[in-house]
């Protein structure tokens, strides 16, 4: 049966705690393998990226494999071929996908008529390949995930739906606080609080932040919402996560984001740059985090 990284829910309870641990194991050997020898991925971005494409085509090469990047500017997808048409060429030549694009429901379509392993590399709804990455980097500080308090302080978006999504594989508690009006779909909230995630919502950035051991946060605008950046930084008043709310936090809490940040509006320079924040051990994990997802895929 072909494997996909939609999220979490394909690699079920069991395989989400394997998949964590051998990415850990890969960073520590610093593994290189023969596992994607002779075969190709397609990489399908739809949207701009910097640290998904490198460390994909990275992880890709050191397993053995080999990447052709496309995006719509210069592919027939800029001039509106189906995407299911789309879907059967490239299962005539490769052998996975990597796809950065926007509706969940395209996913969908090239699985449904493509015939490859398809990885989720962000969409409007979710961005688990960094999810995955992001725990690790918890992980490798604390290995009892069930003693960690996450936090997620700002827009209810992609990044906020995985962590509440991982929320239902990994022990850790998570609280979000969002603005009103930009909290995540509360169908979603209940349905993963329902599957045994321990999530916690709140308007409120000082009551979200309180306790936690590490804080998250994410631009105020994702892309796509361009238009919408000046109305949002009206309405995230007083959710940038600086100095003062980071005190609010557990002693020595850690600063985490998905980066590209916007230094002066979700999080402070000095938070940003401080002595916590493990940004750049995040972006380095991608890799790793990665690397696991494609053995579980294609072993
Ligand atoms: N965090 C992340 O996905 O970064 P890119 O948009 O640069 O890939
Ligand atoms: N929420 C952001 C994440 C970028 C990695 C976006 O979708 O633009």
């Amino acid at each position: 049966m072909t494997r996909h990284f939609i999220g979490f829910k394909d690699l079920g309870p069991e395989h989400c705690h394997k998949v964590l641990e051998r990415a850990r194991e890969m960073k520590a050997t610093g593994y290189r393998g023969k596992l994607l020898d002779g075969k190709v991925i397609a990489m399908i971005f739809e949207k701009a990226s910097t640290r998904t494409r490198l460390s994909f085509e990275v992880g890709i090469r050191q397993l053995g494999g080999q990447t052709i990047f496309m995006t719509p500017a210069e592919s027939q997808l800029g001039r509106s071929e189906p995407l299911r048409d789309t879907a059967r060429v490239i299962s005539r030549y490769c052998d996975g996908m990597v796809v950065r694009t926007f509706g969940q429901e395209k996913l969908d379509e090239l699985m449904q008529y493509g015939s490859l392993p398809v990885v989720n590399a962000l969409t409007d709804q979710g961005h688990p390949c960094q999810v995955l990455a992001d725990i690790l980097t918890i992980y490798e500080r604390d290995r009892d995930l069930s003693r960690v308090r996450v936090a997620w302080i700002g827009d209810g978006n992609n990044m906020a739906n995985s962590w509440m999504e991982a929320a239902v594989y990994f022990p850790f508690e998570l609280s979000l606080a969002c603005p009103s009006g930009y909290e995540p779909d509360p169908a979603l909230v209940r349905s993963y609080q329902a599957a045994g995630a321990k999530i916690f919502l709140t308007q409120d950035p000082k009551q979200g932040i309180a306790g936690a051991n590490y804080v998250n946060t994410d631009v105020w605008a994702s892309m796509g919402q361009e238009a919408e950046q000046r109305e949002r930084e009206k309405a995230f008043k007083g959710f940038c996560v600086d100095e003062a709310l980071m005190a609010l936090a557990a002693p020595d809490a850690k600063f985490m984001h998905c980066l590209p940040a916007h230094r002066g509006e979700e999080v402070s320079e000095g938070v940003l740059e401080g002595p916590n924040s493990i940004i750049f051990d995040e972006a380095e994990n991608r890799l790793h985090a990665q690397k696991a997802i494609l053995e579980w895929i294609f072993s």
